[in-house]
């Protein structure tokens, strides 16, 4: 009895590590996107930072449009902010939430840097590209 709980308390442990290296590999993925991200881009490449991803349904189902796009001022329009990050830090825009407080803090560039370098501003509106694997081979008749 007593080793069927200590397994089964073992197997809780190993379930809750395994959650938190999935967390941890969400973070550390490679840039991609899906539907409806906004990729952000008027200014970083020329910068030489990466375009930024803005997962905006991450974010909808988080916040109520609202609180973005009339309390935080954010216009509706795909690069229709010129956000740039003195903005940011100073408590703007993205920089509302993501002070360390509310989000992860404006040190970790490469979480909202993340585009591939030259994709223009735009909604991303491709469902194809992740939900369409091709096919390996004809099928057999
Ligand atoms: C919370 C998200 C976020 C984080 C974190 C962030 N940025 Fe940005 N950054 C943005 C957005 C949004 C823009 C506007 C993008 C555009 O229009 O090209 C931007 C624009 C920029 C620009 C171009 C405009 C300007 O201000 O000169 C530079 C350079 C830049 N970021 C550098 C950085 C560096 C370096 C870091 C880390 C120290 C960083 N960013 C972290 C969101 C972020
Ligand atoms: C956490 C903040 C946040 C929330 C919450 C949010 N949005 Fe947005 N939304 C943004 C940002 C950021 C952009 C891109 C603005 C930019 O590129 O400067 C955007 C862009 C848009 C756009 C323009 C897309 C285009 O075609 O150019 C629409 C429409 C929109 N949001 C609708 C909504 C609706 C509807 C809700 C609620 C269901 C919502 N948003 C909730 C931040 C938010
Ligand atoms: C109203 C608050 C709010 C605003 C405004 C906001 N964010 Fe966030 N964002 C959050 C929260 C909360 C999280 C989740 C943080 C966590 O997981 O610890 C988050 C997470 C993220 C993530 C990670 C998503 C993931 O899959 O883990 C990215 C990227 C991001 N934000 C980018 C941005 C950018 C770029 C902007 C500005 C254009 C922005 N955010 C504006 C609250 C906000």
């Amino acid at each position: 009895m007593k080793t069927r709980i200590l397994a089964r308390i073992g197997m809780l442990g190993l379930t809750y590590l395994m959650a938190l290296l999935a967390s941890f590999l969400v973070h550390i993925a490679p840039a991609h996107a899906e539907y409806g991200d906004v990729v952000i881009n008027n200014y970083s490449d020329a910068a030489g930072m990466r375009p930024v991803v803005f997962p905006h349904w991450f974010h909808r189902v988080r916040f109520r449009c609202k609180v973005c796009h009339a309390d935080l001022g954010f216009k509706f329009q795909a690069g229709g902010n010129q956000i740039d990050m003195v903005k940011i830090i100073d408590g703007q825009y993205c920089g509302a939430c993501h002070n360390g407080e509310i989000a992860w803090s404006v040190e970790n560039c490469n979480l909202c840097h993340s585009g591939k370098p030259g994709t223009k501003t735009q909604v991303h509106e491709s469902t194809i590209q992740k939900l369409i694997q091709p096919a390996a081979a004809a099928p057999k008749k």
